[in-house]
């Protein structure tokens, strides 16, 4: 009898052992092996324990300092469906485990490994468009390299996923991928008048220098810090913040690919041309080859909504050397009801926060993303757990901080001042806004619940 009392206290979960194969290998399994596993862009596995327990100091490091896994959202902002962080219960399971001795376990208790398919994640592509072979030489600084690419569609096309896929992960640090619409026919002799540049466009271009493939804003430029003074006080004159591209996908540190919203679609209309955007780095110092591409999946069927993006961007701003928060914001006024699936910060080296914030046409204000570490490794998209309703006449401001001191270890040189601009050294200032257009009978209806356009599918 005591013998079975005594068996029974071992058996309670605050007695028994915690071990690798029944507690640590769910959670790492949840929340860690997509990026750590054998080839790919972690620099371990932690599928086995033989795998796992090296590193278990570090993994109990890694998961209360909550570097790992990656996620930079402030948790009381936003609630996001591919929200990466760890329960506090699973914190203290691996903190446990590592603190009891690693153990491992009945082998019989580890769940089975989860499977990696091979190449695209997003499922067999309909269309594979990739870039000419590139040779990318061992020495040098980083390399950023823009080529277009034709698409050879003679009809418009509508997508659902899109994946950027590195031909050389040990060189593409990121690539994006712009669909570029073809040029309207030449117009007529008399409709030409029209189509010339307006002077805020002529003046714009004498804002930029170009070299090669690469632009960045002039030193002596002037300088619009609060592009919140008016709506899109930030943009280049004579730009819109539609007119910026049509990314469709990117290939980031950690990032998936693009699965638009069901039921939603991002169209590339026929003779579209693809631009691709890919910084290479140098980091194996010897000659390498790549030959990235994008898979692209077309819907069976016209999708009931389009899935939009908008990018919303200041290009006038100057971080002063030294500048340890700086602010630089952008604010504009959505002209129709929309929801939002996702949010995108965007900066470069020197982005330190970013905060997307919005008041509503009554006046109430809403925080909507609140990434109060950002960093650059890790480019991070918010997919929104429900569609954010943001009514006709929202406003939203971009609000991100920049940190151009020596007190930043990224920072590549606090002693000057650094302005926009494509390469990495250079800065940007994006808030990046997937969408959809709010279905015209719904928003008749004051109280339009978020989600109502994702279930009304048909
Ligand atoms: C999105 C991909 C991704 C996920 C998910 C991820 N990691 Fe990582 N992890 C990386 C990459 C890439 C590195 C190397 C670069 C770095 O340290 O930032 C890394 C580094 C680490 C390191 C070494 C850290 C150090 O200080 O050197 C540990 C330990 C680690 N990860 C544990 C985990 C654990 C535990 C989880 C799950 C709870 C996890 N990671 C989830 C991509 C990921």
């Amino acid at each position: 009898m005591r013998l079975f009392a005594f068996l029974l206290l071992l058996a309670t979960p605050a007695f028994s052992e915690v071990t690798f194969t029944r507690d640590v290998a769910p959670i790492l399994y949840r929340h860690c092996v997509s990026c750590h596993h054998p080839d790919d862009i972690a620099p371990m596995s932690l599928i086995g324990y033989q795998d796992a327990r090296p590193w278990a100091a570090a993994i109990k490091q890694s998961v209360t300092t909550r570097k790992m896994p990656p996620w930079k959202a402030d948790p009381h902002v936003g609630k996001w469906s591919n929200d990466a962080t760890l329960s506090e219960a699973e914190i203290s399971t691996i903190k446990a485990w590592v603190d009891s001795g690693k153990l491992e376990g009945n082998p019989g208790d580890l769940p089975p490994a989860p499977h990696f398919q091979e190449g695209w994640q997003i499922g067999k592509p309909d269309a594979v468009i990739a870039i000419p072979a590139q040779t990318i030489e061992g020495a040098g600084p980083d390399q950023y390299v823009y080529i277009t690419v034709p698409t050879n569609f003679t009809e418009d096309r509508w997508i659902v996923a899109a994946e950027l896929r590195a031909g050389n992960r040990r060189i593409v640090h990121h690539a994006h991928v712009f669909v570029v619409e073809p040029k309207p026919a030449e117009p007529k002799p008399e409709q030409k008048q029209e189509k010339q540049p307006t002077p805020a466009e002529i003046y714009s271009r004498s804002l930029l220098v170009k070299e090669g493939t690469l632009q960045w804003m002039r030193p002596d430029a002037p300088v619009i810090n609060d592009g919140c003074a008016v709506d899109d006080n930030g943009l280049m004159p004579g730009h819109r913040s539609s007119d910026l591209g049509s990314l469709i996908s990117s290939y980031l540190p950690g990032r998936e690919g693009d699965t638009y919203p069901e039921g939603t679609a991002r169209r590339i209309p026929a003779g579209s041309e693809l631009s691709f955007q890919i910084h290479y780095s140098r980091t194996t110092g010897k000659t390498e080859h790549d030959a990235t591409s994008v898979g692209l999946i077309f819907a069976k069927a016209p999708p009931a909504q389009v899935a939009r993006r908008i990018d919303l961007s200041n290009q006038m701003f100057r971080i002063p050397a030294g500048a340890a928060e700086q602010e630089v914001t952008e604010c504009h006024t959505f002209d129709k009801d929309i929801y939002v699936t996702s949010l995108t910060p965007h900066m470069h080296l020197r982005g330190k926060a970013m905060q997307m914030i919005v008041t509503y046409p009554d006046g109430r204000r809403e925080t909507l993303l609140s990434v109060p570490r950002y960093d650059f490794n890790w480019q991070i998209t918010y997919r929104a757990a429900e569609p954010l309703f943001l009514p006709k006449g929202t406003r939203i401001a971009i609000v991100g901080h920049f940190d151009n001191s020596p007190n930043n270890p990224m920072n590549p040189d606090p002693t000057k001042p650094v302005r926009w601009g494509a390469a990495s050294e250079t800065e940007m200032m994006d808030g990046w806004i997937e969408y959809v257009d709010a279905p015209p009978s719904k928003t008749q209806v004051s109280q339009v619940r978020a989600g109502d356009v994702l279930a009304q599918k048909q």
